[in-house]
């Protein structure tokens, strides 16, 4: 075994079970305290009674955010969330996870950010995948989803291995990067902290910046309970790339995501993906190498966006410049 402590030993061979498919609710859930700490926003973070559940809030004053203790090279990264209700245009919720405090110029960053709305229309979510440094590349993708995410609680998980990574809402995949040759370091390979905050998106988050955050509504509340912290931990000052090796043969594409989940999935991204990257020529010419195109994706995406996905008129497009004004945001946060 890779793995150099009994602990991260023991990770390593749960996640075997854990990357197999539903079994994730039965991962362990450790303590607010065991896990994570503030990062900011002083007493808009609350943890509830029982240690484990967690309160991020934003108002006129500032948002707020924990981060996890450790670096994870790899692993399951889990947390269960209700999201505030009522009018919550501006508002991002970031669950995430990056390493650049450490790596200012080459960080890695594995996003799900949920943009709030005005009132009666849905949350929206958006994933992002950036390596070494690759913020010139945005991979963002958006959805809506089938339920309304601050009726209740939803689990919203990340599996990233060294050969894909894989986001998930409840027990469907939702997306599925492939590592490619041709990807490569902007596939995140370094030890990642796990992060969850909460902030004012004004400027971006809704429309395009047209509907601000309304501090009339606030405080805004993002409930966070189940957080799985399930990786392999790393130093990565003694050896930054420990558990590779361990979790590699389980990570192989097509044995973590079943038929029946790729169905689920397949599904998903033809009637609830409304942005992809790959499909937006007006901004790459070439889709980038990771990208497997799908004619019922692009249909899917034709129907929702004539303008930015549709044939002939794609060179009028809009741009799409927000991913740096996240990542601005999520970093300095
Ligand atoms: C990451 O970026 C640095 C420059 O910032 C470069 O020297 C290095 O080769 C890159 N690593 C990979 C794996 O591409």
């Amino acid at each position: 075994m890779a793995c150099y402590q009994l602990i991260s030993l023991l990770l390593c061979s749960v996640l075997v079970i854990a990357s197999g498919s539903n079994t994730k609710r039965n991962l362990p859930i450790i303590s607010f305290d065991e896990g994570y700490s503030h990062l900011f926003g002083d007493d808009n973070l609350m943890v509830l009674r029982d240690g484990k559940s967690v309160h991020l809030s934003l108002d006129e004053r500032t948002g707020s955010g924990f981060m996890s203790h450790d670096l994870y090279l790899h692993g399951f990264f889990s947390a269960s969330i209700k999201l505030p209700s009522d009018y919550t245009a501006g508002v991002v919720v970031a669950f995430y996870m990056s390493n650049g405090d450490m790596y200012e110029k080459n960080h890695d960053e594995i996003d799900f950010e949920f943009l709030g709305n005005v009132r009666g229309k849905d949350w929206r979510i958006q994933t992002n995948v950036y390596g070494n440094g690759s913020v010139s590349v945005g991979r963002e993708e958006r959805y809506n989803l089938w339920f309304d995410p601050s009726e209740g609680f939803h689990q919203y998980s990340i599996l990233w291995s060294e050969a894909h990574i894989i986001f998930y809402v409840d027990d469907v995949p939702i997306r599925e990067t492939v590592r490619t040759e041709a990807m490569g370091g902007h596939f995140p390979s370094k030890p990642m902290s796990l992060y969850a905050t909460i902030w004012d998106g004004s400027d971006w988050a809704t429309n395009g910046g047209k509907y601000r955050v309304n501090y009339k509504y606030a405080p805004y509340v993002a409930q966070f309970s189940d957080l799985v912290l399930h990786g392999c931990t790393v130093d990565p000052i003694t050896n930054p790339l420990k558990c590779e090796r361990t979790l590699a043969p389980e990570s192989t594409p097509g044995r973590t995501i079943t038929p029946s989940q790729r169905l689920k999935m397949e599904n998903f991204r033809k009637k609830h993906m409304t942005y992809s990257y790959c499909y937006d020529r007006a901004r790459y010419n070439l889709p980038p190498p990771e990208c497997v195109i799908s004619a019922q994706e692009a249909e899917g995406l034709r129907r929702s966006d004539p303008v930015t996905f549709g044939g002939g008129r794609r060179h009028r497009g809009r741009r799409h410049h927000h991913a740096h004004a996240v990542r601005a945001e999520i970093t300095s946060a």
